[in-house]
């Protein structure tokens, strides 16, 4: 048993960090889930974790820029599991240390392309499948930076600023449809994003930015998964288009 028996799930960016642990309690929640992610080995190993664990999982090569890779997205999901009922919209890119007065303009353009229409274009094509499934429940993962500023990354916070205005206003649209639609915000949180950045936990970057989090730490992943998941349930069924900050404090400040 468990809080998804019986549901189907996407989830974008599974492969690595914040979605892999999403698409890990999910399943351990009883969904069937679709792990979407650009890179596919990554994915593999997600399906392989979860169906080792006695869990269902298929995967699907998606880049979540281009809409007809989401529309496909939906369409495999649909097609492995007969419906859809919950989506999590993760898939995401960092901002870099760039500021605004020199920000390459191609940069701009990848980062809002895949933080931002990524999550439009994963929407576009879930919501219609959501309702001929009869329903569901879709979580964007946006952050801290889609609520407050931050020193440097502009195309990032303009982007996750963005995914709490569509988290909000296609929450309103589908009000009475049986779809809720929240965010999540989370603070800095050890992943691969940060890692691959060379953020190392204890080294010097690590404990500047870990100082703006009153818990002065980062987050786990595993912490921003269970909010996920809890926002995804039919435990928070009163609860919609909210942005609901996982973050040590970070914006209580
Ligand atoms: P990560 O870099 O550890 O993992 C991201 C996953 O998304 C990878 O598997 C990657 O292959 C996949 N991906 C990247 N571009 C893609 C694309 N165009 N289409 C499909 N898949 C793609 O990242 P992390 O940290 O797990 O982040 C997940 C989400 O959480 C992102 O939206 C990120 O902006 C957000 N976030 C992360 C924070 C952090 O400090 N790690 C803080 C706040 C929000």
């Amino acid at each position: 048993m468990g809080w998804f028996q019986g549901k189907a799930a996407v989830v974008t960016g599974a492969g690595m960090g914040i979605g892999r642990d999403t698409a890990r309690i999910l399943a351990a929640q009883g969904a069937a889930v679709m792990c979407a992610d650009v890179n596919l080995d990554a994915a593999a190993g997600v399906v392989k974790l979860i169906t080792d664990a006695g869990g269902q999982a298929a995967m699907v090569k998606t880049d979540v820029s281009d809409p007809k890779q989401c529309e496909e997205m939906v369409a495999a999901t649909v097609k492995a599991f007969g419906g859809l009922h919950l989506a999590v919209n993760n898939a995401g890119i960092s901002g870099g240390p760039l500021k605004t007065a020199t920000h390459p303009i191609d940069d701009w353009r990848r980062i809002i392309s895949v933080n931002l229409d990524g999550v439009f274009y994963s929407m576009r094509y879930e919501i219609p499948a959501m309702l001929e499934t009869g329903g569901g429940s879709i979580v964007n993962v946006s952050s801290i930076l889609g609520l407050v500023g931050f020193e440097s990354s502009p195309a990032y916070t303009a982007a996750k600023h963005g995914v709490v205005g569509l988290t909000k206003t296609a929450s309103i649209e589908l009000a009475q449809q049986n779809i809720r639609v929240n965010s999540v915000n989370p603070g800095f949180i050890m992943t691969p994003m940060q890692t691959n950045q060379g953020v190392n936990t204890g080294d010097e970057t690590y404990n500047y930015i870990a100082a703006k989090h009153p818990m002065n730490r980062f987050g786990n992943p595993q912490e921003v998964a269970y909010g996920i998941a809890w926002l995804l349930s039919d435990e928070a069924s009163f609860l919609t288009g909210i942005s609901m900050p996982i973050d040590g404090g970070y914006t209580a400040q």
